[in-house]
């Protein structure tokens, strides 16, 4: 389902991936744990780039069979090898570095912060993927699409602070968000630390989506896109491997070993992650970045309206006018602006006198 260039299928699958991870993720982080300590995130970092370097191994070798029918596997191996390690593929050490970093970032603000602030502060890879695109690519944008992004950006946080997952007590988290004082739940060092996370990770988000972008899309004639992502992973296996697992938490590792503290939910988050990167990937090079961000916006609507259907939870006047801020966001985005009125000069003959 992931192969190719679907955009309605893509972007529908990273709907319901996005609404799910957040949820799943923030309990394997602040769930309970038992006597066992709590997993590492910088293992499960490393996990996620290993599935999705396997996996786009697979649909990369299915790529080079599709155009090579007759080639015997070894031909077929080396074909890969090469394409994986051809002379560009230096390129995508710096996107495979930051990805690693926004990944770490992400697990320290969902760890340090509730679900809802997460969320929220998060929508703002929709306005820095913008910019980014402005400055590296030159894409203009008109005052209008503007005036939508903006209004995405505060549809999306509406319906996270009053949606289902901040139903209980949205009217304090409003007034605490409205006074600039959105570290309500938690102590302040640690919220502190998990906001400057989240900021971090929009601002990697958008620079990295719109380089891998370009990346992808100048080459996609001669470098397929799972080619690049085998690439991607691999280079990124390097920062996990050494500055996460063994730098940063090797002590620990020795200590209490590498799957200490996993779970079924953490192979969950493990594997929605993963699944996650491979229909942001597919997103990237078939529907580009700002389309992306956009299936993520609604996914966050959609997961309200499911909410509610399915755990009758109240609808709140709040989230429900920010769903429909985020669809009129959505149309303005897209269409080029209401239809003129044609004017056209009177004839005599019409007018009654
Ligand atoms: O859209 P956002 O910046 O939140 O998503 C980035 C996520 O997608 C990261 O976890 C990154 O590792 C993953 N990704 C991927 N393959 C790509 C592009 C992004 O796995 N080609």
């Amino acid at each position: 389902m992931l192969r190719g260039g679907g955009e309605g299928v893509d972007s529908s699958q990273l709907v319901v991936q996005n609404s799910a991870l957040v949820m799943v993720m923030h309990h394997s982080r602040n769930g309970p744990t038992g006597s066992q300590p709590r997993y590492l995130a910088s293992t499960a970092v490393l996990l996620v780039e290993a599935i999705k370097l396997v996996a786009s191994s697979i649909f990369a070798t299915a790529d080079i069979r599709q155009s090579n029918p007759t080639s015997s596997v070894s031909e077929t191996l080396r074909l890969l090898h090469r394409s994986i390690f051809a002379p560009d593929c230096w390129k995508l050490i710096l996107p495979a570095a930051l990805y690693t970093l926004q990944n770490s970032l992400v697990y320290t603000a969902i760890s340090n912060l509730d679900a809802v602030t997460f969320q929220v502060t998060y929508q703002l890879k929709i306005l820095t993927t913008v910019l980014f695109s402005i400055l590296l690519l030159g894409t203009s944008i008109s005052s209008r699409q503007w005036f939508a992004l903006v209004l995405l950006t505060f549809g999306v946080a509406m319906v996270q602070v009053a949606g289902p997952l901040g139903a209980e007590g949205w009217k304090d988290r409003l007034t605490a968000l409205i006074q600039g004082d959105i570290f309500v739940e938690a102590p302040a060092s640690s919220a502190i630390k998990g906001f400057m996370a989240v900021v971090a990770a929009s601002l990697i988000s958008g620079l990295t989506c719109v380089y891998f972008e370009k990346l992808v899309k100048d080459s996609l004639a001669s470098v397929s896109l799972w080619t690049r992502n085998v690439q991607l992973s691999f280079f990124s296996l390097f920062p996990a491997l050494f500055i996460g697992v063994l730098w940063q938490d090797g002590a620990a590792i020795a200590r209490d070993g590498f799957f200490a503290g996993y779970k079924p939910i953490v192979w969950l988050t493990i594997a929605l992650q993963a699944f996650g990167g491979l229909v942001v990937a597919v997103c990237i090079a078939y529907a580009g970045n700002v389309a992306k961000n956009f299936a993520a916006s609604l996914s966050i609507v959609v997961s309200y309206a499911a909410t509610a259907i399915l755990f009758r939870t109240p609808l709140t006047m709040p989230a429900t006018a920010g769903a429909a801020v985020v669809l009129l966001a959505m149309y303005l985005y897209h269409s080029r602006g209401l239809p003129r009125p044609v004017l056209l000069p009177m004839s005599n003959e019409g007018r009654s006198e």
